[in-house]
């Protein structure tokens, strides 16, 4: 029997309330833009991408996940923008904080000492928020607050409804100290 094997990423997980926001939004432009909306539980911005890790490779991959530096960072959501060749829109962060990109250089370097494949396209900070999306919307766009105080682990799970991304663990930053 083969063995199992799960679809795993990486990823900036939302609060509840960047969330609402962001689905306020999806329900603003989705008119407009046209496409299917990411159900609103599945919002996220991908770190690093893995895809199929069997079970033997988990451990290897929690160990990579949980030595990466636990990152705080001001995240600024101040665009929305369409990529018509993978036909998502997305909002999306014209500057990426400098904790962030370290950690996302981090999981890169980390991963690839697994044997998983480097991320050739520069990163950007992007959150689809539909997919096959006809345009991008023209409305004004209120830049959505985000702060980061950790990553996730997420698995992306099939079923007949499409995918469900479900967080296996969380990496929190650890609290600030007064003082
Ligand atoms: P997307 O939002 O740009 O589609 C789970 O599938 C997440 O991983 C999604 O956010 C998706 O990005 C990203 N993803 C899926 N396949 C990928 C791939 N081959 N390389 C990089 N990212 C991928």
């Amino acid at each position: 029997m083969s063995e199992p094997v799960r679809r795993l990423f990486l990823a900036l997980w939302p609060d509840a309330a960047v969330r609402g926001t962001l689905a306020t939004v999806q329900q603003r432009i989705g008119a407009e833009c046209g496409g299917r909306a990411i159900l609103p539980e599945n919002l996220h911005v991908t770190l690093k991408f893995l895809g199929a890790v069997p079970q033997s490779g988990m451990q290897a991959v929690r160990e990579v996940a949980a030595g990466a530096p636990r990152t705080r960072a001001d995240l600024l959501l101040d665009r929305i923008g369409f990529w018509p060749r993978p036909a998502i829109v997305f909002a999306g962060a014209d500057s990426v904080p400098e904790p962030i990109r370290g950690l996302v250089e981090y999981l890169e370097t980390g991963f690839a000492g697994l044997g998983f494949a480097r991320e050739r396209r520069r990163f950007h900070v992007h959150c689809t928020l539909f997919r096959k999306a006809r345009r991008r919307p023209g409305q004004p766009f209120e830049p959505i607050h985000w702060p980061v105080d950790g990553f996730a682990l997420v698995v992306s799970e099939l079923s007949p409804a499409g995918a469900r991304y479900r967080v296996l663990e969380t990496l929190p930053a650890p609290t600030p100290t007064r003082g």
